[in-house]
């Protein structure tokens, strides 16, 4: 485990477009400096898996695309960051995605240290998401390319299925690109003007952008 320096705190968001690499940089980013990762992504799909009525309620607005509503978001992201694992750090991956969202994180007081936006080129990302695959037992991700399983067909974490997400259609994709640019994007210029914005590109190696990823993080824990 590497410590916060200085007292800083780790007050992480990944920003980016789908599939730039935000659930793979998070976890690396998590496990490096033990620090608690907040996948909204992952917690909606692990409510429709189990049919919850988050669950019921989420999966047409996953499976087609598009956001699931704000209020909805905003709800189960300050019940997470009011638990105690929260106090000293935590990455959240996929949140905000819009400006009503980053609006309802200032006024619940949570101080953002660092957003690392992501820049994957559109069409770079549709040839990714052809390539990802996730377990479909523990969710871990994968690509058959980039971050491959020995077969490709079974997870190295937990020897689950690999499965292709849903949401991965290209048509899905598209949507997805759609709701990105329209949505999600503006909040770059909203934390730049925050003075906490920066942009890493991602590279075709995904160890190269875990190298430019941490280097972020390590000039924010020094300066
Ligand atoms: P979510 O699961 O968050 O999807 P996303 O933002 O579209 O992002 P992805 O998980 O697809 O990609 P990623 O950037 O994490 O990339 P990854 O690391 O997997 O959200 C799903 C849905 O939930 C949304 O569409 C929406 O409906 C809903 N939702 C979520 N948040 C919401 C919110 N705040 N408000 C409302 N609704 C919300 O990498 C992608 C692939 O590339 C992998 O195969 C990986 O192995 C590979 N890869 C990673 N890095 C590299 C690299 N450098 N080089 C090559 N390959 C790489």
């Amino acid at each position: 485990m590497l410590c916060n320096n200085k007292n800083k705190q780790l007050k992480l968001i990944f920003l980016g477009p789908p599939g730039a690499g935000k659930g793979t940089q998070t976890d690396i980013v998590s496990e490096r400096y033990s620090i608690p990762a907040i996948s909204i992504g992952a917690i909606l799909r692990d409510a429709i898996k189990n049919q919850t009525e988050l669950g019921k309620t989420a999966a047409k607005y996953v499976e087609s695309g598009e956001l699931v509503p704000d209020e909805i978001i905003i709800d189960i992201i300050n019940e997470r960051l009011s638990k105690d694992d929260c106090k000293n750090g935590f990455i959240l991956d996929g949140y905000p995605r819009t400006k009503t969202q980053a609006a309802a994180l200032d006024e619940s007081g949570t101080e953002i240290s660092l957003v690392i936006n992501i820049f994957v080129d559109d069409n770079d990302i549709i040839r990714r998401m052809r390539g990802r695959r996730v377990c479909s037992s523990c969710g871990a991700t994968y690509h058959i390319k980039y971050n491959p399983t020995s077969d490709n067909k079974t997870c190295s974490r937990c020897g689950g299925a690999l499965i292709r997400r849903e949401d991965d259609e290209p048509s899905v994709v598209e949507s997805r690109l759609k709701v990105y640019h329209e949505q999600t994007e503006p909040l770059i210029k909203y934390y730049e003007e925050k003075g906490i914005l920066r942009t890493v590109i991602g590279q075709e190696k995904l160890e190269d952008t875990t190298a430019l990823t941490l280097n972020v993080i390590e000039n924010y824990l020094k300066g």
